[in-house]
């Protein structure tokens, strides 16, 4: 359907609730009279939902409530009716045992919230990693339009002198710390400063990823995703942001799955791999593709991986932090030297197309932005291997790894768990040295909901010589602010009886990034002979939400979203709900 089309023939959703003269229409605008609503407006004026994951103990979304205020501006302004809804707020470092397996509760959580009200459009505010992917998972399976807001990264100090405090340093001064290169007088300054302000880290870590990705995707507006959660600007974006959701319910176009198809996905990989952006960010788009209905697929990050450059000069891949990047005209600018790799005829929230959005973008600054020819760093960012270690797949942010170790072969130590981790790493008798290969295994989605364990430590003996990266191996994910040579994400991993599961201390293992190879250079039959012997692990919840999630939570390659969850129904509303007695009261 054309544009025209689609807007003359969309009757608004919440007419249904409230603008008929029966009884279900009465007791609707009655309840809402209560909120301040007059039976004149809502008989007349389209309803937005503000979906908010504002929690104080989620600092990263801490700006979230102003920001759902002056969006509550710009909707009244435009003609509309806010509501606003607060969801369940997921606080990266603070929720146990990880956030991951909560993302896509939250996600039914937005899903039913908009099915169940009566919102014309909703607007989507989230910050830290996780409320991003399932505000928008939530938000495209529901198929109302809906636009998206991030709480916009924090403002770092200064930080001894000079260097910006960030989670990436973080790692960097633990590792320093236990060379015995630090103190913990510098530890505990660090702390003091990490997280300087309200908003999401500042790095182009998975909370800074999935912003710049949602306005690639084109679900926000073009430069809002980056500018700082501090920074006055941010409430005129929600402002805008308000006027723009009421635009969106009046016309009902367009649809979140009128913007989000193939060449939306490839645009979005394309940033994706030009910022060095997070590994996690795969498996939320795709999971994101799953309930728009694209055929996504792991193959296509490493197409695209293989033709875009890492351009953006930014931490962790980087040196900048991601107020340089906003500076030098953020993601527009990005997505305009990103032109050759665009499709250009993609449509946006904003109502226009991306080649419209970046003929009006400049790059600021050539040291942040850096022209195609003269990337941060040669190579591929973010590559995808196979083998029989990982025949469904696995991921490596090649962009912030040694390159050294792209062509390797070493002996496995494997560790069964992270506790096992923190146990031996460090024991004298441990026989590692730098060409070792550190397996974690039984930390995916179904072992162990998948945390963010795969930049495993290095033993302090090879700190202490100065070796800062080894080969890692996991069926974990990896924080976006981290780095190092670790291969992510093994699919299908070891707690469901993949071939992680089988590998043993001592076996050689190859990697092999040109070639995109990852291999358990054991003979088969010896393979076949542990396969039998291996046994799955009883499961560790029988009850509750964790029990729902170990049944049908899927492998990484394929987003780890609930297998029921892919894909979006049509369902309706039956008229009953309306036209006859209505519940409550
Ligand atoms: Fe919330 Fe990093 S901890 S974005």
């Amino acid at each position: 359907m054309s544009r025209d089309e689609t807007e003359q023939a969309h009757p608004l959703r919440s007419a249904r609730w409230f603008r008929k003269d029966d009884l279900p229409g009465f007791v609707h605008r009655s309840t809402l009279a209560a909120a301040g609503w007059s039976r004149e407006d809502l008989m007349s004026r389209p309803v937005i939902g503000i979906l908010n994951t504002w929690s104080d103990i989620n600092p990263c979304n801490l700006n979230l409530r102003v920001l759902a205020e002056e969006a509550r501006i710009g909707i009244i302004e435009a003609g509309g009716i806010p509501f606003e809804v607060p969801l369940m707020s997921l606080s990266e470092n603070i929720i146990k045992p990880t956030s991951f397996p909560f993302r896509n509760l939250l996600s039914m959580d937005v899903e039913e919230c908009i099915r169940g009200y009566p919102f014309d459009a909703v607007l989507l505010l989230a910050g830290c990693d996780k409320t991003q992917p399932a505000l928008l998972m939530g938000a495209v399976s529901a198929r109302v339009p809906f636009i998206f807001l991030a709480s916009g990264p924090a403002t770092p100090r200064s930080f001894t002198g000079g260097d910006l405090a960030n989670a990436t340093g973080v790692w960097r001064l633990v590792d320093k710390m236990r060379a015995g290169e630090s103190t913990k007088d510098e530890f505990s300054k660090l702390e003091r400063n990490v997280m300087g302000t309200v908003g999401h880290c500042a790095e182009m870590g998975t909370a800074s990823s999935m912003a710049a990705i949602c306005e690639a995707l084109g679900l926000s507006l073009p430069g809002s995703s980056l500018v700082p959660a501090a920074d006055r600007r941010r409430s005129f974006i929600a402002r805008d942001v308000g006027r723009r959701s009421v635009g969106l319910a009046e016309s009902g176009w367009p649809q979140g799955t009128e913007i989000l198809d193939q060449r939306a996905f490839d645009n979005a990989i394309a940033l994706l791999c030009a910022v060095g952006g997070s590994t996690n960010v795969i498996i939320h788009l795709l999971a994101l593709a799953g309930r728009a209905g694209v055929p996504l697929t792991l193959d296509r990050f490493d197409e695209i991986g293989r033709q875009v450059p890492l351009i953006a000069n930014v931490q962790p891949a980087g040196e900048h932090l991601t107020e340089r990047l906003m500076a030098a005209g953020g993601v527009p600018a990005l997505m305009k030297r990103l032109k050759p790799f665009l499709h250009l005829d993609a449509v946006t929230v904003d109502g226009r197309t991306v080649g419209e959005i970046i003929d009006a973008a400049e790059v600021l600054d050539p040291d942040v932005i850096r022209p195609l020819d003269k990337p941060v760093r040669v190579g591929e960012p973010l590559v995808v291997v196979r083998g029989n270690l990982a025949p469904d797949g696995a991921v490596m942010k090649a962009c912030a790894a040694d390159p050294r170790l792209f062509r390797h072969r070493g002996r496995a130590i494997v560790f069964e768990d992270v506790q096992t981790v923190a146990d031996r790493i460090d024991d004298p008798t441990l026989d590692i040295d730098e060409k070792s290969v550190l397996i974690l295994r039984n930390a995916g989605p179904v072992g162990a909901a998948m945390p963010e364990w795969g930049m495993l430590p290095l033993p302090r003996r090879l700190l202490e010589r100065g070796v800062r990266d080894i080969l890692r191996i996991s069926d974990a994910r990896m924080s976006g602010t981290a780095y190092g040579a670790a291969v992510l994400h093994v699919s299908p991993e070891a707690a469901v009886g993949g071939p992680l599961a089988l590998v043993r201390d001592g076996d050689i293992i190859e990697l092999d990034v040109a070639e995109r190879r990852l291999d358990l250079c054991v003979d088969e039959t010896e393979l076949e002979r542990r396969r039998r012997e291996w046994r799955a692990s009883p499961q560790s919840h029988t009850r509750g939400y964790r029990s729902l999630y170990n049944q049908h939570v899927e492998q990484a390659h394929r987003g780890c979203d609930f297998d029921f969850l892919r894909g979006a129904d049509t369902e309706t509303l039956p008229d009953g709900l309306f036209d006859g007695w209505v519940g409550g009261w």
